[in-house]
């Protein structure tokens, strides 16, 4: 038997070891698990079992990049991180979507060794991040919020400057600064110094500056905000091919889609608590399988549609002032025909109508009761009461 094996197999023991016969491999007559373990104490195993013991335990949480359990952060009176848990496997890009404030920076942060947690645990690949924060550093990448790259330096002087920190020769430092401009489209600005570069240059270099050394863990705190869609597609395809060569990513994002398009599983976040977590098609089916959107052409039929959509469809509209869109969750995509024709008998006049699978901002709407732009706001701002349909 392997060691690991044989190491399962006493962990399991021990947790049977009330249950006469003793499972134990000490040959002690005493079913009991503390007397036991004296036993394998007296005959000098027990270091030897610790050793089996937290590397069973560790292999266990191999298959997770990120295992984090109630984790706590006020500032103050500031409740930022109120016991979030998250379970990242190992090859995934996992999403936490969450409005301004929510508490996303600062999750990253305590996963990152950059903030002690108050409360809960985190674990990155196994390791503790409080009790092993150096071995935890070898093996994520941060690129935070907001870029950390040297304002008076060239772009190339930049990652040269991580490459040599990290502890390449001068030359494994320019050779892979040069493969890094050329994947983030910076050749041409390789030599300017970073306050010419506009504010998606610096973000890009940003993120390559986190994969001079590639760890197979990868923090991006809203990687593309305030890219231009462009920038933010490369971006996106930059992130998978991490993914394909072999890291883990972990990004914030407060953009719906941007989950959409790259995230393997989605934790929503919402004042420092997780509301909501699982495959955004499963956040998606949570508010139905399709999602009807209409626009009247007259904004005092709102009312009028918003009780027909009730009455025809049974299920609750809801308004946005924001967008100006009735939406609604459907069960059947053709039940729309029954709504249109009760329309139509009641004079409304529509600007758009669609079905469509439900967006992630419905599934934030739906969850929170406010949509991920509106930030603290309340529900009531956004949202008229119709009768008891939300409109
Ligand atoms: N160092 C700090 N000191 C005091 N309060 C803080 C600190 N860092 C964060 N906060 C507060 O904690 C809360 C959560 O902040 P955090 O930066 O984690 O949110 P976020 O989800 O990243 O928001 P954003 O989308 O705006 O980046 C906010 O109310 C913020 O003001
Ligand atoms: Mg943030």
């Amino acid at each position: 038997m392997s060691g690991l094996a044989y190491c399962f197999g006493w962990v399991l023991a021990t947790t049977r070891c009330n249950d006469p016969p003793c499972k134990l491999d000490c040959s002690c007559s005493v079913h009991n698990n503390a007397l036991c373990c004296k036993r394998l104490h007296d005959t000098g195993r027990t270091e030897f079992m610790d050793g089996f013991i937290a590397n069973t335990q560790r292999s266990l949480h191999e298959n997770l990049a990120v295992e984090a359990q109630g984790l706590v952060k006020h500032f103050a009176t500031n409740r930022a991180v109120e016991g979030v848990d998250l379970a990242v496997p190992t090859g995934a890009i996992y999403g936490v979507l969450g409005p301004n404030g929510a508490g996303k920076t600062t999750t990253i942060r305590m996963l990152a060794t950059l903030l002690r947690p108050d409360a809960g645990f985190a674990r990155i690949f196994g390791h503790d991040v409080v009790r092993e924060p150096q071995v935890v550093r070898q093996l994520i990448g941060v690129t935070g919020q907001y870029a950390s790259v040297d304002e008076t330096l060239s772009a190339m002087e930049n990652l040269v400057l991580f490459g040599r920190l990290l502890g390449f020769s001068h030359a494994d430092a320019r050779r892979k600064a040069q493969d890094l401009l050329e994947e983030f489209d910076l050749m041409d600005a390789a030599k300017r110094p970073l306050k010419k570069f506009s504010g998606g240059m610096r973000r890009r270099l940003d993120l390559a500056a986190s994969l001079i050394a590639q760890p197979p863990l990868i923090f991006l705190d809203e990687p593309t905000t305030g890219l231009d869609p462009r920038t933010r597609s490369q971006m996106w395809d930059t992130i998978r091919r991490l993914v394909k060569t072999g890291s883990t990513v972990l990004l914030t994002t407060q953009y719906l889609d941007e989950a959409d398009q790259l995230a393997d599983r989605v934790a929503v976040i919402d004042r420092g608590k997780v509301i909501a977590e699982g495959t955004v098609d499963e956040l998606k089916a949570s508010v139905g399988t399709s999602s009807l959107h209409l626009r009247v052409e007259n904004s005092e039929d709102i009312l009028k549609v918003c009780q027909l959509v009730q009455r025809t469809l049974r299920v609750e509209a809801s308004f946005s002032a924001n967008t100006g869109k009735i939406t609604a969750p459907m069960a059947k995509a053709d039940r729309v025909t029954d709504l249109l024709i009760a329309l139509r008998q009641e004079g409304v006049a529509l600007a758009e109508v669609s079905v469509q699978k439900p967006t992630l901002d419905e599934v934030f709407l739906t969850i929170t009761g406010h949509g991920v732009e509106d930030g603290d706001t309340t529900p009531e701002t956004d949202l008229i009461e119709v009768g008891g349909v939300k409109a």
